[in-house]
């Protein structure tokens, strides 16, 4: 027998038995986008490998250890997106189309990648949804996309599920914070892990969200951001706060929140499911106003968040909560005879033509068979044509839910169904 060959680790196929979940949260996603007026964009699931170290970072663990990057037969270097918003940005730079005076509003869904260790919550290849906004330093934009991720987690039927919010200050602010940070954390050089050795010489704010006990133990008197903002963010901080607190919005300030991405400034904000285990972030964003001119765009502010769709459906699936119906076929037919089987696959075509779904078993077998196949599909209809019936032009319809049964005219066959399912 040849060698069998395995999925690559931190990945996973999606069987149907679970697709449906993830149309179900495709769609969900985009009408909540579409309800606040965002327009899809799509783009590809590879760059150029430098569009994320210049935005995410150098420094940051998704480009330093994570990134997919490969160099393409004429030697460009290239990398499977990590994330969504440097392409975002770079189509935005790119395309006149999208630079709106009003601001722009946009959508995205689909699969990036992270040679990170896979644990449950963490893959290797994930789904995000996301938002951003581009061109509008109000803090209204900031309170819009909240807004949006609140509702759509609301509207999945979530419950179990807090804000947290921060803000990390500005390229005026948030150096001065990196210092008073630096002088704290340089009495700790001895206790700090290596991770965090390396943090303190480049972004000393990640110490901040470093797992490892000893260094969550330091961290707890660190200074905090909040005590450090200038006038603007804190005002700024202040706004969005009240916003919230007006559409009812639930929310908790945690000074913690510091980001794995080195765009971010000021608001930074993530929804968190504790009953997630270690990977509790449902979802995650943040303000990123200095990001379009850095990727060689005009000065122009952002804001977005993304979230993941398997820490979705865990969440989901842990509350009980439904995705909808699973597709079932509305008619199965059940074939008798070998003419009846020549007729079958004209009636399969005529019902599927008229919009209604419409199955049968393929391989020639017993009636006991397809009968069992019949109800293992769960539609609520059979039809049972045999040659006999074929010659008296007529079928019998099976009603699968009661068991009565019942003859009907070929030629009546599409608007008697259509009536049956009405
Ligand atoms: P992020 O926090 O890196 O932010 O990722 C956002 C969300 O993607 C996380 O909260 C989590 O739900 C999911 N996620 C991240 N990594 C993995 C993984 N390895 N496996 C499964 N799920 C994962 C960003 O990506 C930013 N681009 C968000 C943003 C948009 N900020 C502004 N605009």
């Amino acid at each position: 027998m040849a060698e069998k060959y395995k999925i690559p680790r931190g990945t996973f196929d999606i069987l149907p038995q679970d697709s449906y979940k993830w149309e179900y949260i495709r769609k969900k996603f985009r009408d909540i986008a579409e309800l606040f007026n965002y327009r899809e964009i799509v783009t590809p699931i590879f760059e150029q490998a430098d569009l994320f170290e210049r935005s995410v970072g150098n420094s940051t663990d998704i480009v330093q250890k994570e990134m997919y990057k490969f160099c393409d037969k004429k030697g460009r270097s290239l990398a499977l997106r990590p994330e969504g918003t440097a392409s975002v940005v770079r189509s935005y730079v790119e395309n006149s189309s999208l630079q709106q005076e009003s601001g722009t509003k946009l959508f995205y869904l689909g699969p990036m990648f992270r040679y990170d260790r896979p644990q449950k919550g963490r893959y290797r290849q994930f789904y995000q949804y996301g938002v951003e906004i581009l061109g509008v330093k109000d803090p209204l934009a900031d309170v819009e996309v909240i807004a949006l991720g609140y509702l759509f987690l609301k509207d999945l039927g979530l419950s179990s599920f807090t804000l947290e919010i921060n803000s990390i200050g500005c390229s005026e602010c948030s150096p001065e914070y990196d210092k008073a940070l630096v002088k704290y954390f340089n009495r700790f050089k001895d206790s700090l892990c290596n991770d965090c050795l390396a943090r303190l010489e480049k972004n000393p704010k990640r110490i901040l969200d470093c797992k490892i006990p000893s260094c969550i133990d330091i961290s707890q008197e660190a200074p905090s951001i909040l005590d450090n903002l200038d006038e603007e963010c804190r005002l700024d901080f202040d706004k969005i706060q009240e916003y919230l607190t007006a559409l009812s919005i639930p929310f908790k300030v945690n000074s913690r929140i510091v980001r794995g991405l080195d765009y971010y400034q000021k608001t930074a904000f993530e929804f968190i499911n504790n009953n997630l285990g270690a990977q509790n972030a449902l979802l995650g964003g943040g303000r990123y106003d200095g990001l379009v001119a850095q990727l060689g765009g005009k000065d122009v502010p952002g804001i977005g968040f993304a979230g993941g769709f398997e820490r979705l459906i865990i969440s989901m699936e842990n509350e009980k909560l439904s995705f909808g119906k699973q597709p079932i076929p509305q008619i199965f037919l059940i074939l008798l005879g070998e003419t009846a089987r020549d007729s079958g696959i004209k009636i399969l075509h005529d019902l599927r033509k008229a919009g209604i779904s419409a199955d049968f078993l393929m391989k020639p077998a017993s009636i006991k068979s397809q009968m069992k196949q019949a109800d293992r599909s769960r539609s609520p209809l059979t039809l049972i044509l045999g040659d006999n019936e074929l010659d008296q032009g007529i079928i019998t319809l099976k009603n699968m839910n009661t068991g009565t049964q019942e003859s009907i005219s070929l030629n009546d066959l599409i608007s008697v169904i259509k009536e049956k399912l009405s």
